[in-house]
């Protein structure tokens, strides 16, 4: 990555699609996916268009977080298979020309990791300097609840741990914990994978003296920690000892970063990330389901970042993964055809101008499941927020209530790859969502109108016509439509979208434009002049 970034490269033209593991096939039987279940479906996220997959994490782990609580950096988790298997899974995905993008905690590690255990064993010694100690605790709320320090049993400090307890942060002051990941991710690379998600990256340099936070509620504090006073130069650092040294991509989470701030770290003529994506829809609260969203809201993250980022930086785009609700449940109508609203919403961000992230099961219009007791929660996080909940004195079904509208296993539900389910021959380890008619794999793919389909379709586009659909200019062309979604790509891409249960008159000028174009793709009632609900047209 020395130097400018050059303008094409595959991590630009190829889109992702990021696998769940735990969720995506299960070969063995256990009722939980793994390796070989991935290597097997690789198949299909080829067949869909995609030409990156980040696998979210698959190292040795409790599982406490489904995996981003590491105890192990350079081993396969015997949940998932072996060593063997996942070099299996590579040479699967090198022949079908697949990148394989891995996810990596680098923020914490599990309690359970040897580092951290050393750390407890024997105070004195090297490994306590891993992690991040304290006589007394600040202020700091964890972000999934409760304090963000726990003493051990016997010890006589407080660790930090920004997520769960069992996920203690790691001391990035200290240069041998910055060798050890750089180690580890070196190893990776070294064994063909083409680079890595870094999990939570913007936290990971505190402010010296680890200060109380004005306001110590887990989000402000996110946004107090996010972008560290020596982040950029452990990226730097990262950059040198690593992502400069194979042909590799560096993808960081960023909760917390604005788009100026994102700039700085993803700018062309000084690349610390290739990508960062951004939280802007990122909503926990579920005050953004269901039909009543805000439209206008919606449109404005894709210019603002879009700007933001600058005409010569790059975004990726991320509306779904395994940390939210279901995309369509949070930006659908729940009355509308799901088919239509999965089309929508696939050509609102699959064609902007950055690389596209497919989450499991969004190609599809997966939506939420349905939860009814509280033995059928798995998130750490809807766990802590319903034991929470109770604590406070809210009743059983208001507690489960609040952890039901937040929690993450929505997004986490066995890959439906036939109408029965198809995942594997065990009983899957989170009880799937309900099939509501057609929304899996195998009855998608046997029909050219299916939402699968047209996500394939709209792929397809950024491969044959980059200069228009990856590279081409990004102008929202309506801003303030209450819900017409109308963009431009470069000099002749225009895409149309209802993004409502309303029909809507096309305005004049969008009229002209369309003119001047040729159709490529259709959804929904349309004319040249008129969108139905939920309908999509993209021309050029
Ligand atoms: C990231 C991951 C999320 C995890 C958290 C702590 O946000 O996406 O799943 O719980 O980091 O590692």
């Amino acid at each position: 990555m020395s130097g400018h970034t050059p303008r094409e490269t595959w991590w630009k033209t190829r889109s992702v699609y990021q696998i769940y593991p735990r969720s995506f096939r299960d070969a063995n039987g256990d009722g939980v996916g793994d390796l070989a279940g991935i290597t097997a479906g690789l198949r299909a996220v080829k067949a869909l268009g995609a030409g990156i997959v980040w696998l979210s994490p698959i190292f040795r782990s409790p599982m406490v977080d489904n995996g981003y609580d590491m105890s192990g950096y350079r081993e396969i988790d015997p949940l998932f298979g072996t060593m063997a298997d996942f070099e299996a899974l590579l040479a699967e995905a090198k022949r079908l020309d697949l990148k394989v993008v891995l996810d990596i905690a680098l923020n914490h590690t599990s309690i359970d990791h040897p580092w951290f255990q050393a750390a407890l064993a024997d105070p004195g010694g090297p490994y306590r300097d891993y992690y991040i100690w304290r006589d007394k605790p600040n202020n700091w709320q964890s972000i999934f609840g409760g304090p963000a320090w726990s003493k051990p049993e016997g010890d006589s400090a407080y660790y930090l741990h920004l997520f769960d307890k069992t996920q203690a942060d790691l001391n990035w002051e200290n240069p041998a914990v910055r060798n050890e990941i750089y180690g580890a991710m070196r190893f990776w690379l070294d064994k063909g994978v083409s680079g890595f998600r870094l999990d939570v990256v913007t936290v990971i340099s505190k402010p010296p003296g680890l200060p109380d936070a004005p306001d110590p509620r887990p989000m402000p504090l996110y946004h107090m920690l996010a972008g560290g006073p020596r982040l950029h130069e452990w990226l730097r650092d990262m950059r040198r000892e690593v992502f400069d040294r194979y042909d590799c991509v560096a993808i960081g989470e960023g909760p917390g970063l604005n788009p100026e701030r994102a700039a700085a770290i993803v700018n062309p003529a000084d690349p610390m990330l290739h990508m960062i994506y951004h939280f802007d829809f990122v909503d926990h609260t579920g005050s953004r389901q269901g039909e009543d969203w805000d439209r206008v809201w919606f449109k404005s993250v894709f210019d603002r970042w879009d700007k933001g980022i600058g005409p010569d930086g790059w975004n990726s785009c991320v509306v779904g993964n395994h940390d939210l609700r279901r995309f369509i449940a949070r930006f659908g109508d729940p009355k509308a055809e799901t088919k239509l609203v999965a089309k929508a919403l696939a050509a609102s961000y699959i064609l902007q101008r950055a690389t596209p992230f497919i989450y499991q099961g969004d190609e599809l219009g997966l939506g939420d499941t349905i939860i009814t007791k509280v033995e059928e929660l798995d998130d750490v996080w809807a766990k802590t927020t319903y034991r929470l909940a109770k604590s406070k004195g809210n009743s059983e079904a208001e507690s489960l209530a609040k952890a039901v509208a937040m929690t993450r296993d929505h997004a986490r539900t066995p890959y439906p790859w036939t109408p029965e389910g198809g995942f594997g021959a065990g009983k899957p380890w989170l009880k799937p969502t309900p099939n509501r008619g057609g929304v899996d794999l195998a009855t998608q793919q046997g029909d050219e109108h299916s939402a699968w389909a047209f996500c394939h379709g709209l792929l397809e586009l950024r491969t044959k016509d980059p200069e228009t659909w990856v590279f081409g200019a990004y102008e929202d062309l309506l801003p303030e439509h209450e819900s017409l979604f109308v963009y431009r790509r470069g000099t002749h891409g225009l895409v149309c979208v209802n993004l409502s249960s309303e029909p809507w008159p096309l305005p004049e000028p969008i009229v002209a434009l369309l003119a001047e174009r040729s159709c490529i793709f259709t959804s929904g009632d349309i004319t040249t002049t008129q969108m139905g609900p939920w309908s999509t047209q993209v021309w050029a």
